[in-house]
């Protein structure tokens, strides 16, 4: 079944084999418990996946990415992997996942799918093992379990920071019931990290990695990418660590589990690619990850957190560009993901630059500012060259929910931060398809449970039933947008050249005939010559671009 909205198999052509295919893709990320719910139970599966094919189709995307779909307790939403081969039950089964790869394909969509070899599940069958054997066994091997510091040993073995805040260290309890070893979890505790020093961790993930490149997917994004390796002497980390010193980030050993994992991709027919989630402040280590023996791609977190401003963004772009210009690689531009806030709230706010460290709740929002803003923002980046990343539901425009009751909040991030950090659960909230009430088509008429998360009554006014026919709404303009993208010779990858412009405004060529204006200055300004304007992102006003406004001009060579 290729779905509702779907046509029928034999009329869409598969995928060119276009071996550059991944320089130029857009692809779509699906959070599948908050895409489409199939079978009523308030949780999104791969049956309502299914079921939207057609509207991805429709979207224009190259690609989706799924957050991780196997069979996990959920208690990092997916992040804690307990079986690879396996689906989560509440998504669907493996047979579901084959069928939704090949169906994708025969829509001209290629799958890619998400491991996350940092760490793996507590209840994952290899840390039960470790868990049971006890301290020196050699299942403990494939973690980092440690005793701990002190005369009772009860200090955590390093006093390394957690990226979700707290502790990096929980204790274990012997086989006997005294107190015992200590492991490594860089996440929550219910995440254990993996030693990858192990020959074990690095044989089971290749073997993952051919279990499903052997199913058709077309590539991999790699969860925590610069984390995996860590200085076995556990050192604290210093308080300024040079390039390859901090005991657990960006360790040079990563790079040769990167060629490995490349060889692997290389040995199928099609480019399988492989793709970073690597957040790192040095633009210049971040780029050896994409040496042409190493990863394709990796998310350019950047310019996601830079502010809403006309110099920030030139400066990200040029810099994004530069460091991907020597090993060959393209650029991403990512504008948000299932771990940000939502654009159109970010861009509605005085500060509109991202930092985890900096989510709290409350923070005064202009959410039409921020649309108008988002709105621009969505033609400037699917300009830019090389790969795009859009969020499901930022098609859509839909806001952060900052107003999730407490009792149904899931995210370890919220409940680590002891409630400061409002969490990532306000950009996970089901989609609304259609309807003037939750649950707006996620979950089929009669379902038995309600969305996981609430979904805002004013979401009636963002489904893709009100925006479908709308010419002036984002879905709107992201289907526009995407269908010029791939009409355009000049879009994709491929060169970019900056034009002189006013204080405040982006002007830059793609190709022989196209210009990009953005307008990020606080009033109109003129656009240079043109033959016709292709897309705007808001009406101009007397042959004026507005303000927080992008145009897509037709020029003459
Ligand atoms: C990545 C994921 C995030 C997850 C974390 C731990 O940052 O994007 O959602 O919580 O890794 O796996």
């Amino acid at each position: 079944m290729a779905g509702e909205n779907a046509a029928p198999v034999a009329t869409v052509p598969a995928p060119a084999d276009d071996a550059q295919w991944w320089r130029s893709a857009v692809i779509y990320q699906i959070y599948p418990r908050s895409f489409a719910d199939g079978n009523g139970d308030g949780v999104g599966d791969l049956a309502g996946v299914r079921q939207h094919l057609g509207y991805l189709r429709d979207l224009g995307v190259d690609a989706i990415w799924f957050t991780p779909w196997y069979a996990s307790p959920l208690a990092d939403g997916g992040y804690d992997v307990a079986d690879y081969r396996e689906i989560n039950p509440a998504f669907g089964r493996l047979a579901e996942a084959e069928a939704l790869i090949r169906e994708a394909l025969a829509l001209g969509i290629r799958t890619i799918i998400d491991v996350v070899p940092n760490h793996v599940s507590d209840q994952h069958p290899w840390f039960q093992a470790a868990l049971a054997a006890g301290p020196g066994a050699p299942e403990r091997d494939r973690f980092w379990f440690r005793p701990g510091r002190g005369p009772a040993g009860d200090e955590m073995p390093t006093g390394w920071p957690s990226n979700f805040s707290g502790d990096t260290w929980t204790r274990t309890t012997n086989p006997d019931g005294t107190p015992g070893e200590w492991y490594l979890h860089l996440f929550s505790p219910q995440q254990p990290d993996l030693n990858w020093d192990h020959p074990d961790v690095r044989a089971e993930h290749e073997d993952i990695l051919r279990f499903w490149l052997d199913r058709g997917v077309a590539g991999v994004r790699i969860d925590s990418a610069a984390l995996l390796v860590k200085d076995p002497a556990l050192p604290e980390v210093p308080v300024a660590p040079g390039p390859g010193e901090h005991p657990n980030q960006d360790r040079d050993e990563l790079h040769d589990i990167y060629r490995s994992w490349r060889r692997l991709a290389d040995s199928y027919p099609g480019t399988r690619v492989l793709v970073g989630e690597i957040w790192l402040p040095d633009i210049d280590r971040f780029a050896k990850y994409l040496r042409p023996d190493e990863l394709h791609t990796a998310f350019n977190f950047d310019f996601l957190a830079r502010p809403w401003d006309a110099d920030e963004l030139r400066a990200s772009i040029d810099q994004t560009l530069a460091a991907h210009a020597p090993v060959g690689a393209p650029s991403t531009w990512v504008l948000s993901n299932h771990d940000v806030t939502r654009p159109v709230t970010r861009y509605g706010r005085e500060d509109s630059s991202f930092a985890f460290a900096k989510k709290r709740r409350g923070t005064p929002t202009d959410l039409a500012l921020g649309t108008r803003r988002a709105r621009a923002a969505a033609l400037l980046t699917v300009a830019l060259p090389g790969s795009l990343y859009l969020y499901q539901g930022d098609e859509l425009g839909l806001p952060e929910v900052e107003d999730l009751p407490a009792d149904r909040i899931e995210d370890p991030m919220h409940f680590r931060s002891g409630g400061v950090d409002p969490g990532r659960d306000g950009c996970r909230v089901p989609l609304p398809w259609r309807g003037l009430s939750s649950p707006f088509g996620f979950s089929p008429a009669g379902a038995s449970a309600e969305p996981w998360l609430p979904q805002p009554a004013s979401w009636a006014a963002l489904t893709v039933q009100a925006q479908q026919s709308d010419p002036s709404s984002m879905l709107w303009l992201y289907k526009q947008a995407l269908r010029l993208r791939r009409a355009e010779p000049g879009l994709g990858d491929g060169p970019l050249t900056w034009r002189e412009a006013p204080a405040g405004v982006l002007v830059f060529d793609r190709g022989e005939r196209f210009v990009n204006v953005t307008n990020l200055s606080d009033a109109p300004v003129a656009l240079p010559e043109h033959t016709a304007i292709l897309l705007s992102s808001s009406p101009l006003v007397d042959g004026m671009l507005p303000t927080d406004s992008t145009a897509w001009l037709r020029t003459q060579h």
